[in-house]
């Protein structure tokens, strides 16, 4: 994820996701199509999820890169996304698999009654309105014993930086989840297909 890339202002995520769709894949950490970086993503995602299938709530999910591996690791996957042209690649990209995908608002998931093991969100978090809320929200579609896997970061090193510190957001997390354990990213070029330096982590919390 880069902001100069896809012209993300401190205010948000101001950018055009149905126009960005068609080139997004295009980044090393974004369309997993190097195989050593799509590894590194499927070995972490593997150690984040739990080891029986499980449902898997992927928010704000793009193409559907991390749904596609979660799939491939025997889970059933929901994806939403606000962007009908990144739910139609994400369809695209999971055809025959254990999945659906829907256009609607992370924030507040058109999944109904329907509820989760984990719920999944990668670099989306920082950028919606009142993330404390939205993670509220969230929290009440896990099932008892349920989980978040999010990963998020502070990306670039020019002022004002984008995105939430991994303290703003256990603290978030604090009051509606136990055990949040806090992974370091940076350090793993793998995962980016280049050396990084700016704050980049996963957070997994489990509720009871
Ligand atoms: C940086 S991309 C991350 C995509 C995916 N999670 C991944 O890691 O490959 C951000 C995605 O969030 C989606 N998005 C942004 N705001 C959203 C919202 N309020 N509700 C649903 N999707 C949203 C965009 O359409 C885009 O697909």
């Amino acid at each position: 994820m880069t902001n100069g890339e896809h012209a993300i202002t401190g205010a948000g995520m101001d950018v055009d996701w149905d126009a960005e769709a068609g080139s997004f894949d295009d980044e090393p950490d974004h369309g997993l199509r190097d195989p050593e970086v799509r590894q590194a993503w499927a070995s972490r995602l593997r150690s984040w999820l739990p080891e029986r299938p499980c449902d898997v709530l992927d928010l704000g999910c793009g193409t559907g890169s991390l749904s596609l591996l979660a799939a491939e690791q025997g889970h059933r996957v929901t994806g939403v996304d606000r962007s009908p042209a990144m739910v139609g690649l994400a369809r695209a990209k999971l055809a025959g698999r254990d999945a659906a995908f829907l256009v609607g608002d992370a924030a507040a998931p058109p999944v109904g009654e329907e509820r989760f093991d984990v719920v999944l969100v990668r670099h989306v978090l920082w950028a919606l309105p009142d993330p404390g809320r939205v993670l509220r929200h969230w929290r009440g579609l896990l099932r008892p014993g349920g989980r978040f896997v999010l990963v998020e970061g502070v990306w670039g090193s020019t002022v004002p930086t984008v995105g939430i510190p991994a303290d703003r957001l256990t603290a978030l997390l604090a009051p509606l989840a136990r055990d949040v354990r806090v992974e370091r990213l940076s350090g793993d070029a793998r995962l980016w297909g280049k050396e990084v330096d700016d704050e980049r982590y996963a957070v997994v919390a489990g509720v009871a």
